[in-house]
């Protein structure tokens, strides 16, 4: 939280019952370090009173445009300059919604418009609100822009519903803003992912395949992309977008995901294997699909290429992390791929149980390397990554030879 001190943070807050928990979230600010300056719209002063943001803010709240108490024509122009970071909380529908189409109408969408600082939105609703397909465009516009979305969570709501809308706790909401002042831990760095299932063709119709969703793998190359590196993701065949940024290889098979691994990966610093590969595939394809005329039928396999061990075994090798989907004796078997390879680094996960691993939106992790280790508790896919992208970043950084050139 130290990332906070010092820095000028305009609290914009808006119309909804969450505005009640803002004022918490300027003491949280502040005792930070923050320097907070409150941005009241009309809707907001309904739910909190000026005067007690100006109590725990220590500073006059901004409110109406051309205000005779404010500072003159040019307040927003001030607000705008003055603040490191503009966080909204609570967003309300109807505060996004002008946002994303870059409306001025009142002081805090000026503010918006006429600012250079990153936005981070807290988003708060009814969750109907937040569902409808004309807040998930306008969130969505927002975030290409580069908005920063925190939350929501899902829990109970004000009208009484339970569900997605409820805006975050007053101290994950500084948190989150702290994390927008972290060193990029990654910048610079080329990091390339395997992400999803490689799928072995039988005939034109029908393929060996596996249930790895790409979830975890796309994750990674969200998280790395955020800590400021330069990413590659080589992709089996998903249903997900991957991230804006992101430089996307499409691949369907173990050799094609191999071929376009191998011809890449000299330029890279990390090398994360998060595809499931397969391990064999026919050794031959049939031209035309296979006809049901024969009472049993063999199909034979051979070992597709094991592209995490010929990574490693490079002269010029990256740092190596490799997953290890298992369903016991899950530290003994990870630990065992990890000698076995040389890996630096691998993160092993149990398949097969409800909340965690392929298909899920969940996931626990045991992140192993030589001499230590860390057990990721389960949570969403993408915070899971971004905690395993920290422990790559740590390790990398702590590699022998780290920091020397040539
Ligand atoms: N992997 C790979 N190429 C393969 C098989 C696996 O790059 N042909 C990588 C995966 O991306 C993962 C790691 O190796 O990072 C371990 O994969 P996993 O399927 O758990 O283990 P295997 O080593 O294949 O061993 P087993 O299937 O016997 O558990």
């Amino acid at each position: 939280m130290q990332r906070l001190n010092g820095k000028h943070v305009l609290l914009g807050v808006t119309g909804g019952i969450a505005a009640c928990k803002s004022a918490d979230l300027v003491r949280r600010l502040r005792e930070a370090g923050a320097e907070v300056r409150v941005v009241l719209t009309e809707a907001g002063a309904r739910f909190v009173t000026p005067l007690a943001f100006e109590a725990l803010s220590g500073h006059p709240v901004a409110g109406r445009m051309f205000d005779p108490q404010g500072r003159g024509a040019m307040e927003h122009i001030d607000l705008a300059r003055w603040a490191d970071v503009i966080l909204v909380a609570p967003a309300t529908a109807h505060t996004i919604a002008r946002l994303s189409h870059g409306l001025a109408d009142d002081l805090l969408t000026t503010i918006c418009l006429a600012s250079s600082a990153p936005l981070a939105l807290a988003p708060a609703m009814n969750r109907q609100m937040w569902d409808n397909p004309a807040t998930r465009a306008n969130v969505e516009r927002l975030r290409e822009r580069g908005a920063h979305l925190f939350g929501p969570a899902d829990g109970e709501l004000a009208c009484g519903e339970s569900g997605m809308g409820r805006m975050l706790e007053p101290t994950q909401l500084a948190e989150l803003l702290a994390g927008l002042f972290a060193a990029p831990l990654l910048a610079g760095v080329r990091v390339m992912v395997t992400a999803g299932p490689t799928l072995e063709d039988i005939d034109p119709v029908r393929y060996i395949g596996n249930r790895s969703s790409g979830k975890m793998g796309y994750a990674v190359a969200a998280a790395a992309l955020q800590a400021g590196a330069e990413v590659t993701l080589v992709s089996g065949e998903t249903c997900l977008s991957p991230p804006c940024g992101v430089t996307v290889v499409r691949v369907r098979s173990a050799a094609e995901m191999y071929a376009a691994v191998m011809q890449r990966v000299t330029h890279c610093d990390i090398f994360v294997g998060a595809a499931a590969v397969a391990d064999y595939r026919p050794v031959r394809r049939a031209g035309q699909k296979i006809k049901r005329d024969r009472v049993r039928m063999e199909l034979q396999l051979e070992r597709n290429p094991d592209i995490l061990g010929e990574v490693s075994a490079l002269d010029r090798r990256p740092f190596c992390v490799g997953f290890a989907a298992e369903t016991e004796r899950v530290t003994e078997h990870a630990r065992a791929k990890m000698s076995g390879r040389g890996l630096d680094m691998i993160a092993a996960n149990r398949v097969g149980e409800p909340d965690s691993g392929f298909e899920s939106d969940t996931n626990s992790l045991e992140v192993l390397w030589n001499g230590g280790g860390e057990a990721i508790p389960l949570a969403t896919k993408e915070r899971v990554a971004q905690r395993l992208v920290e422990l790559i970043a740590q390790r990398y950084g702590k590699r022998p030879f780290a920091g020397s050139t040539g």
